[in-house]
């Protein structure tokens, strides 16, 4: 391509790759912590008889304001809020995308945790958000002291805390979100999409929503739900944040078909939440095989876990995949990240793992 073809890309974009893991055609494939079972059969069959009772109304634009989703997700939420409180988009991501766009921008700021999820900073970036990156301890862990002193050195005008943080597993204690909510001078974007695989005495940040306004919980329909391919995350906060997002959002953002696939399936919520503690078994499985190997595993309150240290975690992975088994290499060095799949898929990542050479 000659210099002339090049399309004028903004200075910031230049030379950057696009965020995705390898969609590798694997057997064994543990590396975007998808739940690995696929809908149920009665969720499927009501998913599909919405969807086909809607086929002669797609020529219409859907509910803009989603207004009778957000009543479903407050009802599944249970914890006295309302559809005034919930937002709903194309995957947490775009959630998370509208409140930068309303938050954020250029001349602000946005602060995370790190090790953390990635796209954070990339979605800062995308909307010309300055990113602020402070770190976790060396157990990956995030204290108040540290929390609150970042926030009040820096004044970041968005705090993103991801809990069960992803891709180290940990949650973060609701003291720590508290303190952060109570410190922050802006925003406080809670990012819980792997909230519902959660080890019991965890306690989400949703029963802070009505006492700190610009506390935001996102959360999402593609972990728990097995809705991965639908997109359909959400948020709760105070009133007046869903109206400043829908300041930014595009109009008709949410199809009809994922609006009236998520109402269809939030019924089956107790189905769907059976899968989960299914999940959770191997998730626990996993982290005490992986410890009897004399491996390092942070405890996990996802669906995934957090596994090292290895000198090398590319040759590991490279192992791994040749054994069929794909894995995440989330860029931090001497670890790797497995999602919790089946129990038959648990068995192959365990038995390749028990014939790699021992601290590979
Ligand atoms: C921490 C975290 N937040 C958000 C998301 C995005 O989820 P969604 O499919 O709702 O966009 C992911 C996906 O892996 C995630 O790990």
């Amino acid at each position: 391509m000659s210099v002339f073809d090049e399309p004028p890309l903004r200075n910031d974009l230049r030379g950057r790759t696009p965020y995705g893991a390898p969609q590798l055609d694997v057997a064994v494939r543990l590396n975007t912590n998808e739940n690995p079972y696929q809908l149920p059969d009665a969720v499927g069959d009501s998913v599909a008889k919405t969807l086909h009772g809607l086929l002669r109304d797609l020529n219409r634009y859907p509910d803009r304001d989603a207004l009778a989703l957000r009543e479903d997700l407050a009802t599944y939420l249970d914890c006295g809020l309302s559809s005034a409180n919930v937002w709903a988009a194309n995957g947490s991501n775009e959630v998370q995308q509208q409140l930068l766009q309303a938050f954020g921008g250029p001349g602000r700021t946005a602060m995370g945790f790190s090790p953390s999820y990635s796209m954070h900073p990339l979605l800062a970036m995308g909307t010309g958000t300055r990113w602020l990156e402070s770190r976790r301890n060396a157990n990956f862990e995030l204290t108040r002291e540290h929390a609150m002193a970042q926030v009040r050195v820096y004044q970041p005008d968005v705090v993103f805390l991801c809990s069960p943080n992803n891709p180290t597993g940990g949650s973060i204690g609701l003291d720590v979100i508290e303190a952060v909510a109570a410190e922050a001078p802006g925003m406080v974007i809670v990012d819980e999409a792997y909230a519902e695989f959660a080890r019991s005495g965890s306690r989400s940040a949703l029963a802070l929503v009505p006492r700190y306004p610009r506390l935001v919980v996102t959360r999402t329909m593609s972990k728990a739900f097995a809705f991965a391919g639908v997109r359909v995350g959400y948020m709760a906060a105070h009133p007046a944040v869903v109206e400043a997002v829908q300041l930014v959002r595009l109009p008709y953002h949410l199809s009809s078909l994922a609006q009236a696939a998520a109402r269809a399936a939030l019924p089956h919520a107790p189905a769907l939440l059976a899968q989960v503690e299914a999940i959770k078994d191997q998730r626990d499985r996993i982290v005490a095989a992986l410890r009897e190997l004399g491996l390092i595993v942070p405890d996990s309150d996802a669906n995934f876990v957090l596994f090292g240290q290895f000198k090398d975690q590319t040759s590991v992975w490279q192992a791994l995949l040749d054994h069929g088994v794909l894995v995440r290499d989330v860029g931090l060095s001497g670890w790797l990240r497995v999602t919790a799949g089946t129990p038959e898929e648990t068995d192959t990542f365990l038995s390749a793992m028990g014939d790699l050479p021992h601290g590979a």
